[in-house]
């Protein structure tokens, strides 16, 4: 297994391989993701993580950028790379793939037109 030194890293991509998002083309995201990367010289800057189901498959394929906390829903191989473009350009609209974003307290539905899902109970200092 291999141990990354990760000090310098700007951004984690974690890319869901569960099986909902494998079926609306998952793989290919991988691979263009990580693609977009070797292409664009961010392999110091830019690390992947495959992940497991993360819990939004209607929303398939679910790909989440830390530490600025977006979730990106329906990513195609074209918004993937977008995405590895965006982790160096903040300021890169890409408004329309976003589900969720973290506003440093808490995460915020971004796009309204994807079903809520099922409400998580809430515990404070539990
Ligand atoms: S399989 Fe990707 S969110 Fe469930």
């Amino acid at each position: 297994m291999t141990t990354w030194n990760l000090n310098g890293t700007n951004s984690h991509v974690l890319i869901c391989n569960g099986s909902s998002c494998m079926r609306k083309g998952g793989e290919e995201v991988t691979q263009a993701i990580r693609d977009e990367i070797s292409h664009l010289n961010l392999d110091g800057l830019i690390h992947t993580t495959r992940t497991r189901c993360n819990g939004r498959c209607k929303d398939a394929c679910v790909v989440i950028v830390y530490p600025e906390g977006t979730w990106y829903k329906a990513v195609t191989p074209a918004i993937g790379r977008k995405i590895v473009q965006k982790c160096m350009k903040p300021e890169m609209e890409l408004q329309e793939s976003v589900l969720y974003q973290y506003d440093f307290e808490k995460f915020i539905k971004v796009n309204e037109q994807s079903i809520s899902g099922i409400e998580k109970p809430v515990k404070i200092g539990g």
